[in-house]
């Protein structure tokens, strides 16, 4: 099928671009449980108002293996507790599909996760460009006093499971405030490893 080729106007402070075939949000109390500090997490709520912490808008032209779905994502700055405001995280579905975030405004942090549970974090600023290779679980984090904002682009037939993250508890790390306004990782004492043949069965996660 011949598509139409597009252009998005992308609003590198506010987030958002033109010409978006959709836009979603997330507020704080779709997060709950994603935090360590529970009781900080519902004083947050309390005293917020259900403040929204993200929200995304995007180009989705369809869902063909070889298309593109791409948009901008902005965050809030914020806490719970030490814990910075960050995304629910995902893996792709198909988990050999790759993504790309590239900064615009703020202070951000890629967190990935290897299946075998490896931890790697990425620093994005405005005009880095941060690659998501193929099998890793990725969430961002705002982790400076203004929006954070990144365009992101990935293969249309990615699918994203957000269960992965549910079932070992969280990931391996959180990154907490740390002194002096930088920001440190901690380890999560209730993750739960994957055993070897999950592992083995999200490598296989393709096609
Ligand atoms: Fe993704």
């Amino acid at each position: 099928m011949l598509r139409e080729p597009v252009s998005n106007i992308v609003d590198p402070k506010a987030g958002g671009m033109s010409g978006n075939t959709g836009r979603y949000e997330k507020r704080l109390s779709d997060l709950s449980g994603l935090y360590a500090d529970h009781a900080a997490h519902a004083a947050l709520l309390e005293s917020s108002g259900d403040t929204v912490v993200y929200d995304v808008e995007e180009f989705r032209p369809g869902s063909e293996p070889g298309d593109l779905i791409y948009g901008v994502t902005r965050m809030n700055p914020g806490r719970v507790g030490s814990e910075f405001f960050l995304t629910r995280g995902h893996i792709h579905a198909r988990a050999d599909r790759p993504e790309i975030y590239y900064g615009q405004h703020g202070r951000g942090l890629m967190q990935l996760e290897s299946p075998e549970g490896e931890t790697r974090i990425v620093e994005i600023g405005p005009q880095t460009i941060c690659y998501v290779p193929p099998y890793w679980i990725h969430r961002s984090i705002n982790i400076g006093d203004e929006d954070l904002v990144m365009v992101f682009a990935y293969p249309a037939d990615s699918g994203q499971d957000y269960g992965i993250i549910e079932n070992s508890n969280g990931m391996r790390h959180r990154v907490m405030a740390g002194a002096g306004g930088g920001w440190e990782l901690v380890e999560n004492p209730a993750y739960r490893a994957r055993t070897a043949a999950t592992v083995d069965m999200i490598m296989r996660k393709t096609a």
